[in-house]
């Protein structure tokens, strides 16, 4: 056994006897604002990320640190409240670690979230977009989770990532928010690892790629989520929007500040989305 498939399994083992007879099925990972979704969760645990094995802590800003077992909308969920991103300093090893344990936990379905720029100029700060696809600019430079050893027994070698975002648990979250009178779009993701923001010149280039929507996390979680074959719906908040025609600047307070406004909203979403999936 490897290195990595031991720290995965230590931190299992850790976890496992804090689920009690319950079986998660469900993981969500919470962005920047985001983490009061995790104050929702029914006869909750919590485990500070410092004491789990193999985790390393979370210090972005807006980002709890710590894992929530729960029930939300029926099911049993485990949310990771902040995440881990590269810009810190982890690898792509560590950010993607957490995935790598739910998986092993037998969770089948993993809920992401993210704060994101909105780069389509339809967009509104506040709307929600259902990512249908992405670019994975750091994965396509080196920067990829797969790197390295392949175990066999979670995912193939060469993964094919053409249908990431399950087409089915798009189309439950698209019908859910047109019930609730959410703004919601579905749209292109792209990942740029941070921490600065885009450059006006850079703002034209991702949109002329085609993607609707920049942030600095959640496509290593989703690829590794791929490989261990667990279906994925992600969800991005658009806190701020980027005109590549104006100096308006983003702002990292103001990311955080939006995600809270719109926490509400997303909660209210989630718990009509679990139930169905
Ligand atoms: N750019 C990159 N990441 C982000 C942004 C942005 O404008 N907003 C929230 N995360």
């Amino acid at each position: 056994m490897d290195t990595q498939t031991q720290l995965i399994r230590h931190a299992q083992e850790f976890i496992q006897p804090l689920l009690g007879h319950r079986q998660p099925t469900t993981g969500i990972i919470l962005g920047s604002g985001l983490g009061q979704l995790a104050d929702e969760l029914e006869d909750a645990v919590a485990i500070p990320y410092n004491v789990i094995p193999g985790f390393v802590g979370s210090t972005a800003p807006g980002h709890a640190g710590r894992l929530v077992i729960g029930q939300l909308g029926g099911k049993t969920v485990l949310a990771m409240q902040g995440r881990f991103h590269f810009y810190e300093g982890h690898d792509m090893a560590q950010v993607t670690f957490p995935v790598r344990v739910m998986r092993a936990l037998g969770i089948d379905t993993l809920l992401v979230t993210n704060a994101a720029g909105g780069l389509n100029p339809a967009f509104k700060t506040g709307d929600l977009m259902a990512l249908n696809d992405h670019i994975f600019l750091p994965g396509m430079t080196g920067q990829n989770p797969l790197r390295g050893p392949n175990d066999n027994a979670t995912g193939p070698r060469f993964l094919p990532v053409v249908n990431s975002y399950t087409q089915s648990l798009r189309d439950i979250a698209q019908e859910e928010a047109a019930k609730l009178g959410i703004r919601f779009h579905q749209g292109v993701y792209v990942m740029l690892t941070g921490p600065n923001f885009e450059t006006r010149a850079e703002m034209r280039l991702l949109r002329a790629w085609g993607a609707d929507a920049v942030g600095m996390s959640t496509i290593p979680e989703v690829i590794v989520a791929v490989h261990g074959g667990m279906r994925v719906l992600g969800i991005s908040t658009i806190t701020n929007t980027l005109d590549p025609d104006t100096t308006v600047e983003a702002n990292g307070e103001e990311v955080i500040e939006v995600g809270k406004a719109v926490g509400p909203r997303l909660i209210s979403l989630v718990k009509a989305i679990l139930p169905r999936i």
